[in-house]
């Protein structure tokens, strides 16, 4: 698919990898780009910006009605970034409740399988179009330190090869993103070299433009990934061994 040209919708686009998206889809030349956030007030600078190309959306992926009418008012939309996502239970067994759990499972999963389903019909009548969900490594192999939102994006990981399968008959190619650490809000406590949100973003189009399916954007993510190919029990031990005391 041609990102030039191209009318693409990025959730969460008000700031990190989301806001990234939106300047790397400038860059590549979109047409029109629906940047969507729960609080629209947050996009007023990124949209005043470039206001020919750039609309706001108020779009809470948890909200089905929201979601909805995101997709009646962006029916020409030809490539749709699930970006949204959250990080908030830490450890599967010491995590005081199930409440951080549910909540990821909620905004990682159910909020992109919800867009997906809102929105494939309209890549359908664009002619198929393109999927881009950000994932993450940790989707992949368990982190026990996050061990519940890497259990979301497990199940977004699964989602992603599932629509990929469901999509294919229509034409909509599907491309799952699995970056390691970022230098975003959700990572500021993170103590570990962290690739800028441009690394995602930028290597995400590359893949949408060349047919790739899988992207492992910066050096830990693929360093994971190269090790989950070579010997997969062998990684997954050794993130394993990054669990807190
Ligand atoms: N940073 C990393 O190290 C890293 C690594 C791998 C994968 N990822 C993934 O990359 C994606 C973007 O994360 P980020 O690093 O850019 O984090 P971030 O800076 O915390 O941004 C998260 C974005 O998602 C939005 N969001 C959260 N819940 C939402 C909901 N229910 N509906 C709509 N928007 C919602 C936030 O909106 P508000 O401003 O309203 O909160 C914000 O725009 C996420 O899917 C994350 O899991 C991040």
């Amino acid at each position: 698919m041609d990102v030039s040209g191209c009318t693409a919708l990025v959730t969460g686009s008000n700031r990190g990898i989301g806001k990234a998206f939106v300047e790397a889809l400038q860059k590549a030349g979109a047409r029109r780009i629906y940047c969507a956030a729960r609080k629209t007030s947050s996009l007023d600078e990124l949209v005043a910006g470039d206001p020919d190309r750039l609309v706001a959306i108020a779009l809470d992926i948890t909200n089905d009605e929201q979601i909805a009418a995101a997709a009646a008012q962006a029916g020409d939309v030809s490539l749709l970034i699930n970006n949204a996502g959250i990080a908030r239970g830490g450890s599967l067994i010491k995590a005081k409740s199930l409440d951080g759990a549910r909540a990821e499972m909620d905004t990682n999963y159910f909020g992109t399988l919800a867009m997906i389903r809102a929105f494939a019909p309209v890549l359908a009548a664009g002619g198929g179009g393109a999927i881009v969900n950000v994932l993450s490594i940790s989707g992949l192999v368990s982190f026990p330190m996050i061990g519940s939102y890497s259990a979301s994006k497990a199940a977004a990981h699964s989602l992603t090869q599932g629509v990929r399968a469901d999509l294919a008959g229509q034409g909509t190619a599907v491309v799952g993103v699995y970056p390691g650490p970022i230098d975003t809000d959700m990572a500021e406590d993170v103590e570990m070299d962290k690739a800028p949100p441009s690394t995602v973003a930028e290597a995400a189009l590359a893949a949408v433009g060349d047919g790739t399916q899988d992207v492992f954007p910066d050096a830990m993510a693929a360093q994971i990934s190269a090790g989950l190919q070579q010997n997969a029990r062998a990684t997954a031990k050794r993130v394993a061994g990054m669990a807190p005391s």
